[in-house]
């Protein structure tokens, strides 16, 4: 059915999930905004694994430092490397796969976590939505740029993984209906005048959604048996500090106390969901889809409805046109690694 309830919310918030204890001694995990919250316990599980190598990022050089050292400490594991990016500039999302590409990096993994909970319109230097670009434009811009170093990585026995953090939220964004009509969707989307303050309320929603489709589009594109298996994963309402912004107000603050107090996950207990999409068997089954509690799991009505797919594909469309003009190397990533025409 593909709907969020309020009984099947609260059995999966309270459910305990698995910790995964893959064998990742001979692979190289990239995890995305590691200095807080699920990442950071993310990268904590995967370093405790030791892997062959962990590259972790974080907005800026004094968050890297700190995330590295902190990572370090606490899972045992030495020679992490910490690594500058900041999802609101294209040029930095370029700059990172640039020095990834000049130190010879290889990536069987990339968990790309980071993003942002605002109610704000504010643009980005480039000129998006800060949401938008964050959660979904830039981390479209990572995960393309970096499919041919998955793509090298993979093998058809174990196909390497792009993990998006998505959220159940996006059964609850609302604001896509009518859009396969707009003469263009992004454009709409990131208008000022098209981003009220109701519209602004689902935001974080709609850029979850986006999450999801990405991920079928892609997953859609990809040729079988893949080299990259891809998905969007739930890591569950958890105690972070992505409501930051809410709370600065103390009522919602108090409020919002009291919710994640009865129901949230610890940042731990959520990350176990990246984790377990990222390096756990199975990677085929998950390939394209929506995980929640670590199970594959029904993305939203408005995903699979026949607006919903062909918004979908719009979107991946109007996308890869964006992003072609951001970063050349988009145009050759897709024509090299996936298939042209879908239905
Ligand atoms: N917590 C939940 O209940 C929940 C539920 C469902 C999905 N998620 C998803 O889980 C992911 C992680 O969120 P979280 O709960 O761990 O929140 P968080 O504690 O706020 O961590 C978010 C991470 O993203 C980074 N980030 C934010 N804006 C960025 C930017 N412009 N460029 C680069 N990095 C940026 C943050 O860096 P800074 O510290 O520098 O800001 C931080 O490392 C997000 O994608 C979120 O949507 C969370």
């Amino acid at each position: 059915m593909g709907k969020l309830t309020i009984f099947g919310y609260l059995r999966e918030q309270w459910t305990k999930l698995p910790i995964s204890t893959a064998d990742v001694s001979d692979q190289s995990l990239v995890v995305v905004g590691a200095n807080v919250g699920l990442g950071n316990e993310a990268a904590v599980h995967l370093a405790q694994l030791k892997p062959k190598s962990l590259l972790i990022t974080s907005r800026d050089e004094v968050k890297c430092e700190r995330s590295k050292a902190d990572v370090e400490i606490r899972s045992g594991m030495t020679g992490i490397e910490s690594w500058p990016l900041e999802l609101c500039s294209f040029d930095s999302v370029r700059s990172f796969v640039d020095h990834f590409e000049a130190k010879g990096c290889i990536a069987n993994v990339l968990i790309a976590n980071a993003g942002i909970s605002t109610m704000k319109y504010t643009k980005t230097p480039d000129g998006y939505e800060t949401t938008f670009q964050v959660n979904y434009l830039s981390t479209a811009l990572l995960s393309l740029l970096m499919l041919p170093h998955l793509v090298k990585a993979g093998t058809p026995e174990h196909a390497s993984r792009l993990v998006i953090v998505s959220s159940e939220c996006h059964y609850l964004a609302n604001r896509l209906k009518g859009a396969d009509k707009w003469p263009s969707i992004i454009e709409t989307i990131n208008d000022e005048a098209y981003c009220t303050r109701s519209v602004m309320m689902n935001r974080y929603f709609l850029s979850k959604l986006l999450e999801v489709m990405f991920i079928r589009e892609l997953s859609f594109r990809l040729p079988t048996p893949t080299l990259v298996a891809v998905s969007a994963v739930n890591p569950g309402s958890c105690h972070s500090r992505l409501t930051r912004e809410v709370e600065s107000n103390p009522l919602f603050k108090f409020a919002v106390r009291i919710y994640k107090g009865l129901v949230a996950r610890t940042t731990e207990m959520g990350s176990r969901t990246l984790v377990h999409a990222a390096i756990e068997p199975g990677e085929r089954e998950r390939h394209g889809h929506y995980l929640s509690s670590c199970e594959v799991t029904e993305e939203s009505d408005y995903t699979l409805s026949a607006e919903g797919r062909e918004v979908s594909k719009r979107l991946w469309h109007e996308t890869l046109e964006i992003l072609g003009d951001i970063d050349p190397r988009i145009n050759t990533i897709v024509s090299e690694h996936l298939i042209r025409d879908v239905a």
